[in-house]
């Protein structure tokens, strides 16, 4: 057993698809799911491996920024450029590796893998004291058919048949000369190029919960393993008031609604964003939304409320959580909110990173009645779900 973080075993992580059988506006890899994108859930994963020291990401060449952003505080070195095939980004990210203090045996896992357990690296590392490469691989139980137009032409044996997973390990000089020979050959795993350079593979038991997303149903499917790895579930309520006065505008639920008033307060007095922050301190029970942002700082003095929501659910997530859903009420005569919903969800979504349909915006009057009925000011209550380990 490999107990300290230990330099000398590196993880190439490539992640330059397309990602084009899932479908989606992003890649796969920078989809959401349950609040944080495939890649950064991946690279958690195997950073919580004690023996592992250095991990080489590798994405496509415009996507550096945005991915070194996604996994920011993780400790991973910069992100490098990848190639056209999954083959020409693993070698990418081996020459990275080379380039600097090469490791002696490295392990190649793909982004779209989140679910790889400690359990399953700890048997490739394991297995590399023997051979040259590992692979973990999980027996076919299906009967396979041969088919082709609709019929079936035949049946497959499938006695020693396997399916291929990664991670999948290799000692570091091997596999980096194995790929540079196989530069320009179309091979579809790493093993396939360590047993085209004569290397020994060894098979290690896979896992089928750690399967790759590669489809629509596949994003579906992970999201709900990995809110089910959330079992703490967590209600945190928000209340907020502010004043109306002189102006031509209020900005609620992070939009800038025309009115012939605005809110008045230190920051932007985004009452909605500032009751869903309070829901979320809430359900984290820390404090809120005044003990994180003082009045007294000049700071916060005009501050878009956004940072104020993005803060809290921060904190969800340094706590390694999702937050679940958002539901918040507005309460005033006018501005009428109906027209302006859809784009609040939207922007609540996108500031909390969750999808639309995990964020409900609904308004209401008080008849008249009181300081809201008089116009004199709006208020806005939340209630928060988050999710933690
Ligand atoms: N990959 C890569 N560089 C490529 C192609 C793939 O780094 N030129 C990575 C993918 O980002 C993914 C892994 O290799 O993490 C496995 O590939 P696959 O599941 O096929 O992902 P995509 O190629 O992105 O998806 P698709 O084939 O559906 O377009
Ligand atoms: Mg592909």
């Amino acid at each position: 057993m490999i107990d300290s973080r230990d330099r000398r075993i590196a993880v190439v992580v490539p992640a330059a698809g397309r990602g084009r059988r899932a479908g989606g506006t992003l890649a796969k890899q920078y989809q959401l799911l349950a609040g944080r994108s495939l890649l950064r859930w991946t690279i958690e994963a195997l950073r919580a491996h004690p023996a592992i020291g250095s991990i080489q990401l590798v994405v496509d060449g415009t996507e550096i920024d945005n991915a070194a952003g996604l996994v920011d505080g993780l400790g991973i070195t910069r992100p490098v450029a990848g190639g056209a095939e999954r083959q020409d980004s693993v070698r990418a990210g081996l020459e990275a590796l080379a380039a600097g203090a090469p490791p002696e045996r490295v392990l190649i896992h793909d982004a779209a893998r989140p679910f790889v357990s400690l359990a399953m690296i700890d048997r490739v590392l394991a297995a590399l004291d023997r051979v040259d490469g590992a692979l973990p691989a999980v027996a076919v139980t299906d009967t396979l058919k041969r088919g082709a137009g609709g019929l079936v032409l035949g049946t497959v044996p499938r006695d020693g048949l396997y399916r291929a997973q990664t991670p999948q390990g290799f000692r570091f000089p091997a596999i980096l000369e194995a790929h540079r020979r196989a530069a320009g050959k179309a091979l579809t795993d790493d093993a396939a190029i360590a047993e085209a350079a004569g290397l020994t593979v060894a098979l290690v038991e896979g896992d089928p919960d750690n399967f790759k997303i590669t489809t629509p149903d596949d994003l579906v499917r992970a999201e709900r393993r990995l809110l089910a790895g959330l079992g703490d579930c967590r209600v945190g309520t928000g209340f907020d008031v502010h004043r109306l006065g002189p102006g031509n505008g209020v900005w609620l639920g992070g939009v800038l609604i025309p009115h012939d008033g605005a809110l008045i307060g230190h920051s932007d007095a985004d009452v909605a964003l500032h009751a869903l922050t309070d829901a979320l301190l809430g359900a984290l029970g820390a404090g809120d939304i005044g003990l994180h942002f003082p009045p007294s700082d000049a700071t916060w003095r005009g501050a878009a409320s956004d940072r104020f929501l993005a803060h809290a659910v921060a904190l969800v997530h340094a706590r390694g959580g999702a937050v679940a859903h958002l539901d918040l009420t507005i309460i005033c005569e006018r501005p009428k909110v109906g027209p302006h919903r859809d784009l609040m969800r939207q922007r609540i979504a996108a500031i909390a990173g969750i999808d639309p349909d995990r964020v409900s915006v609904k308004a209401t009057t008080t008849e008249g009645l009181g300081f809201t009925g008089r116009g004199e000011g709006i208020a806005a209550q939340a209630c928060a779900t988050i999710r933690l380990p």
